[in-house]
């Protein structure tokens, strides 16, 4: 049994901050923030939640797909940034949409969340245990941010992405790699809320986002196209086979260092990171689900997803669309 992705959506709150907005807050400028990220602008929650955000977009994946939500049978939400510690985003998700027959739990890869989550559903898919999932990634990344602090700030956005996976004997997924190394958990990370336990009274930092910008640079450039060219190898598929590389949506230049080490041309790596900015689980079903909406995606075109993020944590999927 293979498992296709059968529908697409996204959703971006309706506030965008461009990077004048930003200079408004921290010591910074438009000029530093394209050159070194290529990022222009970003959404920010005003109204929005994680929640509601991942309703929206699994709406309309599910339109897309021509499935009724009570049809699903494993809900996913890849997240950092649930709107609750418990109970989970996916069982609020589950509610709302009328999922009520589905298996709902989230999961928490940052960045690599949604990979994650498609390398789980696709699992379960294979083995016969459910027919279809709903695969959401979803982040309010504002509420974890340190809004003083110019070297994370201005990197990150809010938003959802949401895809449709269904059993088929077509082709869809061809091969799925993930991994992780928890050695570097320190290297990007968010502590949260405080531990109030009355028997532990360590000073605690505040939860904010912390990141080792220059570490992670350096992982990722490294990292992803070894796990892309994993992936090909697993499907016995070459990169010049490729229609379009989707890479997590960090920075640019870890795209065009990524093209590169792939000996891939740029155009082939779609970015919507100059409006989005880093959504973390997000950025890969936003920019899925947008490629699908400007009709971009061909039946039986070869795509690969790629990301990396906190954990450390990095995955890339093969598919046939
Ligand atoms: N505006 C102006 N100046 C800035 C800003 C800013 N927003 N941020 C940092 N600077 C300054 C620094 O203070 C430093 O000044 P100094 O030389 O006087 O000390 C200078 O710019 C250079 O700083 P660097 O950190 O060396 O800049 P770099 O070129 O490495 O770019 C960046 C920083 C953009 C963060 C880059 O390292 C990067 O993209 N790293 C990867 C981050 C990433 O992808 N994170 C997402 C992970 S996904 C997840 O799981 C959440």
């Amino acid at each position: 049994m293979n498992t296709k992705i059968i529908g697409t959506g996204y959703d971006l709150p309706a506030f965008a901050a461009d990077n004048d907005y930003l200079a408004t807050l921290v010591d910074t400028s438009d000029e530093w923030i394209v050159e070194r990220t290529g990022i222009r602008t970003r959404h920010l929650a005003k109204e929005e939640t994680t929640t509601s955000m991942a309703v929206r977009a699994s709406v309309q994946a599910l339109e897309r797909a021509g499935m009724k939500a009570e049809e699903i049978d494993l809900l996913i939400v890849a997240t950092i940034t649930g709107d609750t510690e418990t109970p989970s985003t996916s069982c609020r998700v589950q509610a709302e949409i009328g999922a009520h027959r589905a298996v709902a739990f989230d999961v928490n890869a940052a960045c690599s969340g949604f990979l994650y989550g498609m390398h789980i559903a696709e699992a379960f898919i294979r083995s016969g245990i459910y027919r279809n999932a709903l695969v959401i990634g979803s982040e309010t990344m504002s509420k974890i941010i340190d809004w003083t602090d110019r070297s994370t700030c201005v990197l990150f956005g809010d938003g959802a992405g949401a895809a449709v996976l269904a059993g088929t004997e077509e082709p869809g997924i061809l091969s799925q790699i993930v991994g992780s190394n928890g050695g570097k958990w320190e290297v990007l990370e968010c502590q949260g809320r405080p531990n109030e336990n009355p028997l532990n009274k360590e000073e605690r930092k505040p939860g904010y986002l912390t990141m080792n910008g220059q570490e992670v640079f350096k992982f990722a450039v490294k990292t992803v196209p070894v796990c892309v060219e994993e992936a090909l190898e697993k499907a016995g598929v070459a990169a010049d086979e490729v229609k379009y590389f989707l890479l997590h949506q960090a920075n640019k230049r870890i795209i065009q260092s990524v093209a590169k080490r792939l000996g891939q041309p740029e155009e082939k790596f779609p970015m919507n990171l100059d409006q989005c900015g880093n959504t973390s689980a997000a950025s890969l079903p936003i920019l899925l689900a947008q490629m699908d909406e400007q009709g971009l995606l061909q039946r039986g075109d070869k795509l690969v997803l790629s990301g990396f993020g906190a954990g450390l944590t990095w995955g890339a999927c093969l598919l046939e669309w």
